[in-house]
């Protein structure tokens, strides 16, 4: 225990890697395709209100519980109130279960950096059944599923200056600077303007509670919130950072890709004539089309693109196994090397059955849903944000109010003027807020049951917290 905590090599190297975790597939696959899904403008509008209010504060508050414990999440808690372990143990859970269905998107956006040379892009039109048809084979997405980890699992077990903060460094600026030139052409073709109207002129008409249990899953998700993976982060962090410049630093860089991704996306979609609802292969289809009209430059762009993609898939998906690993070292008292190779072979499973329930497996479900969307939808509709209130609750009932203003002006050396208002917001609002868009957000037989049971395992979970 007396060895000296990994440190970050340098501020820069920090703020990119946190911002490496949470730019990822959330900012560039999934933000587009849930704004597309439920209804554009109106989505976009709730999420920012949930990113400023609730992503902001949660950030803040996990970087703060992380620096002023130095250690991963479940030690974090349990060193400050033995009977919040369980937070720590749940968060270890759900990066183990959105690790279950990440790597197998991670796995897509690897195979279509080859596809942009073979074919991809020479048939416009039949893009979309191309897709359909990658997810669905029982065998090709697997390899490229596991290429995938095992890149994560070579970079997580060199350990933390040396691999994560190198690959996020070089790789994050050359992703935005894609996505400018892909909004760019986006916005400029013909008929685009349908696209950026539905993207900025929201129609309220279509907002009911799962718009908003949507936004608020989608910011946590996005931001690496709710999970204790900033927590892990914070811990490695230097006493003299300046904690609420670097949680919004990260947030706008989150915030701006992911509105950049839709600024990219949905004019080209309308100017091609496709459904914005077309679900997850949006990214996947409305991309390529766009360099397919690009002639003979097109499968250059596609592929840098799609290596961009896969690199910030890296990013954010290192930083969800490393959440594992930190626990096991910290708690567990493993080797690093022993964790990562250990829990990345558990994800080798679940991701496997992940994709195959996208195919010859679909008819195998688990309260009336595939092993893909069983993953997807425990983790961010309910975990995250049940992971988040706890948190809240946490910060604000049992932790000390004068220690976290020490802690986050840096014992006063740094002015944080909004610490009453954040305060009031991690006390109050956002637990009270969470908890009611969680209850009015569950929609449908399956979420409802998916819901009952991730509660039931996090009561386990507390009922069992000193043995954890
Ligand atoms: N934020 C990442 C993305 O947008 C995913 C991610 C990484 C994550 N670490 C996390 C999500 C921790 C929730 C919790 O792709």
């Amino acid at each position: 225990m007396e060895n000296k905590r990994e440190n970050w090599g340098s501020r820069i190297g920090f703020i990119m890697a946190a911002a490496g975790s949470a730019v990822g597939l959330g900012n560039i696959w999934r933000f587009p395709y849930l704004a597309g899904e439920n209804g554009g403008g109106a989505f976009i509008v709730i999420y920012l209100m949930f990113v400023v209010f609730i992503g902001f504060s949660i950030m803040l508050a996990e970087f703060t519980v992380g620096r002023k414990t130095g250690l991963a999440a479940v030690g974090a808690y349990k060193k400050i109130n033995r009977s919040f372990t369980f937070a720590g143990v749940l968060g270890v859970l759900s990066a183990f279960f959105i690790m279950g269905f990440y790597p197998v998107v991670g796995g897509w956006a690897t195979a279509y950096i080859l596809k942009s040379f073979t074919g991809l892009l020479s048939d416009p039109a039949a893009i979309g059944d191309m897709f359909g048809a990658f997810i669905g084979n029982p065998v090709e997405p697997l390899i490229w599923m596991a290429i995938f980890l095992a890149i994560n699992i070579v970079i997580v077990a060199k350990g933390i200056s040396g691999g994560i903060e190198k690959a996020g460094k070089i790789l994050m600026p050359t992703l935005f600077v894609l996505l400018i030139l892909i909004a760019i052409r986006s916005v400029t073709l013909p008929g685009a303007g349908a696209g950026l109207d539905f993207l900025f002129k929201p129609d309220w008409s279509v907002v009911n509670g799962g718009t908003f249990l949507a936004a608020l899953g989608q910011a946590f998700f996005s931001l690496s919130l709710g999970m204790g993976c900033m927590i892990t982060y914070g811990s490695y962090l230097s006493k003299s950072e300046n904690l609420p410049s670097s949680a919004l630093t990260v947030s706008l860089m989150d915030t701006s890709v992911a509105l950049l991704a839709g600024v990219a996306i949905f004019p080209a979609l309308f100017a091609f004539g496709m459904e914005p609802a077309a679900g997850p292969g949006l990214v996947f289809v409305v991309v390529p089309q766009i360099f397919a009209q690009m002639g003979g430059l097109g499968p250059i762009f596609s592929a840098i693109f799609f290596i961009a993609l896969m690199v910030a898939a890296l990013t954010s998906s290192v930083s969800l196994l490393e959440v594992v690993v930190a626990y096991l070292m910290d708690e567990r008292g493993w080797a690093r090397k022993k964790s990562v190779y250990l829990s990345g072979a558990i994800m080798v499973v679940t991701g496997i059955l992940s994709s195959l329930s996208l195919g010859v497996m679909s008819g195998f479900t688990l309260f009336g849903v595939g092993a893909f969307d069983f993953f997807d939808i425990l983790t961010d509709k309910i975990f995250l944000a049940i992971g988040g209130l706890i948190l809240a609750v946490f910060v604000g009932w049992f932790m000390d109010k004068n220690e976290l203003k020490e802690e986050m002006t840096n014992g006063g050396a740094i002015k944080f003027g909004l610490f009453e208002f954040w305060y009031a917001l991690v006390k109050f609002v956002i637990p009270i807020a969470i908890a009611i868009v969680a209850f009015f957000g569950i929609t449908g037989i399956a979420q409802t049951s998916l819901m009952l049971f991730g509660l039931a395992v996090i009561a386990v979970l507390a009922i069992f917290s000193k043995k954890l």
